[in-house]
């Protein structure tokens, strides 16, 4: 039997969108198991730069680095792989495709063509360049691991709208063709489809889900999840290569 390798130590993760709840608490969960990052912002430097001064205080020896991109403009994409190339000698092992956006609007009616475009754009059209990006270096390695941060709206149970909804849907869709096609290059593709996770931009706190479709009271487990919950599941994809194809709901048990 030949050796299967799921070892993460030293291996290159990319994460986009680390300046938000879920993306940091990727960071620190690979990070904790001596993954080597390259993290983005968009708008947050702040955010980010905290990040990366915590990870540097606690793991001295790991090599960080921080890029800005706004996934909505491919040129940024480009140019992100190009820094992380500088930066790191390599383009990623590891991609976690989290940042994402989804503006609350639930009616159809009150959903514009211009935000329903930016949402696909950000969510859906983004995906497909970073992972075409991405995937030349892992093939070449035989090695890879890809995981999409998508939603438990994407089966239709959301606070926000279609809009939303279908990008998610779309990933999901995106990342079983590419478990399927791909499935003996050596590159996984998974998704993690989260539910009600507070201490996020999209979700700050509790508070404010109560009186909305993600209150608490309904949530089976009784209470809304937290951002290293979600990065739990990540990491446990990165060091489980027999895993591929699968949308990992996390979400108390809402369906
Ligand atoms: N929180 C939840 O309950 C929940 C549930 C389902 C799915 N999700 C998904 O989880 C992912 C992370 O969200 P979060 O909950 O951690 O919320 P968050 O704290 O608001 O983080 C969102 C992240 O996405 C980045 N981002 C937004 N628009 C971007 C753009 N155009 N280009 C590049 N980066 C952009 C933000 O960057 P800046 O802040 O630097 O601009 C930020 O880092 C998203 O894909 C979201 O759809 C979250």
């Amino acid at each position: 039997m030949s050796a299967v390798d799921n070892k993460i130590q030293g291996r290159l993760a990319l994460i986009t969108g680390a300046s938000g709840g879920i993306g940091a608490a990727c960071a620190r969960d690979l990070a904790a198991n001596s993954a080597r990052l390259a993290l983005t912002y968009s708008t947050n430097k702040g955010s980010l730069d905290s990040v990366i001064d915590e990870l540097g205080s606690k793991h001295s020896d790991l090599k960080l680095s921080s890029h800005q991109c706004d996934v909505a403009k491919e040129a940024d994409l480009q140019r992100l792989f190009d820094e992380v190339k500088h930066d790191h000698g390599q383009h990623p092992d590891i991609l976690v495709v989290n940042a994402g956006y989804g503006k609350r609007v639930s009616n159809i009616l009150d959903i514009s063509l211009e935000e329903w475009d930016y949402t696909i754009n950000v969510n859906l059209r983004s995906s497909f360049i970073i992972t075409k990006l991405a995937v030349p270096h892992m093939l070449g390695q035989h090695w890879g691991r890809v995981i999409y941060i998508s939603s438990i709206a994407a089966g239709g149970t959301s606070i926000n709208g279609c809009h939303y909804s279908a990008s998610k849907a779309g990933v999901q869709g995106l990342s079983k063709n590419l478990a399927n096609k791909m499935g003996k290059s050596g590159i996984t593709f998974n998704d993690v489809a989260p539910a009600m996770i507070t201490g996020t931009g999209m979700i700050p706190t509790e508070e404010d889900l109560i009186g909305t479709p993600g209150d608490p009271k309904g949530i089976p487990v009784g209470r809304s999840g937290r951002t290293e919950e979600c990065a739990g599941v990540v990491t446990m994809l990165c060091r489980t290569g027999y895993m591929t194809g699968q949308s990992i709901l996390v979400s108390g048990g809402l369906k």
